[in-house]
């Protein structure tokens, strides 16, 4: 489904504050599958769905996707066959807008629109059903701007937005590390109902182990830019990856 090929990245290239972040880096992700990626603060996790999502160039190698080299596509090209939610929840939706507005923005994706023509009496029915399913309420709130929504029910919008023209590739970075508990979790399992049901092949960066588990197929913790750890989630048990953490944290202060 999707393949990172010899991937090289740096940052202030030819400067004092050159950083390498990515030197040959290799991946295969399957398709229909749900991978967790792990590792310590400024490993390159961000950097890396940077990369796949067209908002950060690399510096040599080539991004696949279902056997397309797609490593030229610009960001807008990418997002339509690429759902991406963010960690920050005004990311992702426009807050003035409304829930509606924003539906019917994430619905014309890839497509030549005039606002006049964007919402599409017939299409409401279906925005309706989509929000229904989150449980929030937020179907009796088509007209409320994004801008008044609680950060969970942002999320919730963005994930639903995200996942709504059934993309390839969803790429979920720390999408629910800005939510109390309580409204992450209901988040992540909203999230894992939505890709069970369309079997969108998922990448989702977290910091936490049990979510990391839980949620995904696959674990990957990567760390100074390398796969360290390469694991079906029902193969590795939260305490392995908390020492395995650790210790990769340690090396890095080191
Ligand atoms: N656009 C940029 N310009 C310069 N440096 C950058 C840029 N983006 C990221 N970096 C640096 O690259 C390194 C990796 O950053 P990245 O955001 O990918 O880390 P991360 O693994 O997502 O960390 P965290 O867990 O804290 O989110 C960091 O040192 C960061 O400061
Ligand atoms: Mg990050």
């Amino acid at each position: 489904m999707l393949r990172i090929i010899n991937l090289s990245k740096s940052f202030n290239k030819n400067t004092d504050n050159e950083i390498n972040i990515f030197n040959n880096l290799n991946l295969k992700i399957e398709a229909n599958k749900s991978t967790a990626i792990i590792g310590p603060n400024g490993c390159g996790k961000s950097t890396l769905l940077n990369i796949i999502g067209g908002s950060i160039s690399k510096d040599y190698g080539q991004i696949q996707l279902k056997g397309k080299d797609i490593s030229e596509l610009k960001e807008e090209q990418r997002a339509i066959y690429i759902g991406r939610v963010y960690q920050d929840p005004s990311m992702g939706v426009s807050p003035s807008l409304t829930i509606l507005e924003n539906m019917s923005l994430a619905d014309k994706k890839g497509e030549k629109f005039t606002l006049r023509k964007l919402i599409k009496k017939n299409n409401i029915d279906r925005y309706v059903e989509l929000l229904k399913d989150l449980d929030l309420g937020l179907e009796k709130k088509l007209n409320t701007k994004v801008k008044f929504l609680s950060g969970g029910q942002r999320q919730s919008l963005s994930l639903v937005m995200a996942a709504m023209k059934h993309p390839d590739l969803l790429l979920l970075d720390e999408h629910t590390a800005a939510l109390d508990p309580k409204t992450s979790s209901v988040v992540m399992k909203k999230t894992k109902e939505l890709i069970k049901k369309y079997s969108i092949t998922t990448i989702m960066i977290t910091h936490n182990m049990k979510d990391a588990i839980e949620y995904s197929d696959r674990i990957i913790m990567l760390n100074n830019g390398k796969v360290v750890l390469d694991k079906p989630s029902l193969n590795v048990t939260e305490n392995e990856l908390v020492k395995i953490y650790r210790t990769n944290i340690q090396e890095n202060i080191a």
